[in-house]
């Protein structure tokens, strides 16, 4: 496993590897491993010839400046459970090497990016486009992947391939949790022992809510899903949507859409927990 932390030295290795013939594949990431990580490498290790990872706290992307100063650096214990995993290339460039001036575009990717997680981390998913668009622009993979932990963060990315002609193909893999149903998260370690102990009540309450579909309307299972996580001290729910998997758009009714998904953002204390499910 080669570790590159040069986009020119990355282009070159990736350009022979191209030359013969081997399809890339591409993880991006902001370092802070976990299984979650992993599953999305293990996949990728699996479907392609070549697996790169990027590991790269993208400055951004944060609208918190406390947030991206206190995220987790582990680049070294990352590379430990990377090489392992069958990964060949760890890309961890600097801030500098990323943006060597300022990135000013703006991208436009109207409700996918504009809604639930767009309209409470203004300007994130801009940074979001701006790196993954750079590091597609250096990669050039043929496959990249991405969780559905965040799930709109997937249809952000794919309307931004579309929009700028990126030739790659996106594939989005399923959340991975913890035994008790947390949703594997690098923030989980932030939380206390009483919260950790706590915060699988987000994940228990979105599975039973799906029982209750399509006899109860859709506002009365949102109305349900909040009522019981705020039910405990610990939690606040910011918002919890039920949209269409497709478009981020609220639905009213069941039949408004083939593949209804709700999106939850959830303070446990201070720390902000996100997690969806599929109805
Ligand atoms: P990061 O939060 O490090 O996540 C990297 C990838 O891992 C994302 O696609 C995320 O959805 C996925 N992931 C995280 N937890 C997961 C879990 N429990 N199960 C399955 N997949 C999980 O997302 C980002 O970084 C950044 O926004 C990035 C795309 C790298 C751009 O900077």
């Amino acid at each position: 496993m080669k570790i590159v932390n040069s986009i020119k030295e990355l282009k070159s290795y990736l350009a022979e590897e191209k030359r013969n013939n081997k399809q890339i594949g591409f993880v991006p990431t902001m370092g802070a491993l976990h299984n979650g990580h992993l599953s999305l490498v293990e996949r990728c290790v699996k479907e392609n010839d070549v697996c790169v990872v990027s590991v790269f706290v993208n400055p951004t992307q944060f609208n918190d400046k406390h947030d991206l100063e206190t995220y987790p650096r582990t680049l070294d214990q990352d590379c430990a459970l990377l090489e392992p995993a069958g990964c060949d290339y760890v890309f961890a460039p600097s801030a500098e090497e990323m943006y060597p001036e300022p990135d000013t575009r703006t991208f436009d990717f109207g409700t996918v990016s504009a809604v639930m997680e767009g309209a409470r981390r203004p300007g994130h998913f801009n940074g979001v486009a701006q790196i993954v668009s750079k590091l597609f622009y250096v990669v050039e993979p043929d496959n990249a992947y991405f969780g559905e932990k965040d799930f709109q963060q997937i249809a952000v990315i794919r309307a931004m391939v579309k929009q700028l002609d990126i030739p790659v193909k996106i594939n989005a893999c399923p959340i991975l949790r913890e035994a008790d149903g947390l949703a594997l998260s690098s923030r989980n370690v932030r939380l206390t022992p009483e919260q950790r102990q706590k915060a699988p009540l987000i994940a228990r309450t979105l599975k039973e809510s799906t029982n209750f579909a399509p006899e109860k309307s859709v506002q009365e299972v949102i109305d349900y899903v909040i009522d019981t996580i705020n039910a405990d001290p610990v939690m606040r729910v910011e918002y919890y949507e039920i949209v269409d998997g497709y478009t981020m758009e609220s639905i009213r009714n069941w039949s408004d859409t083939t593949y209804p998904v709700g999106c939850i953002t959830v303070y446990c204390g201070e720390v902000r927990l996100i997690d969806n499910i599929k109805y």
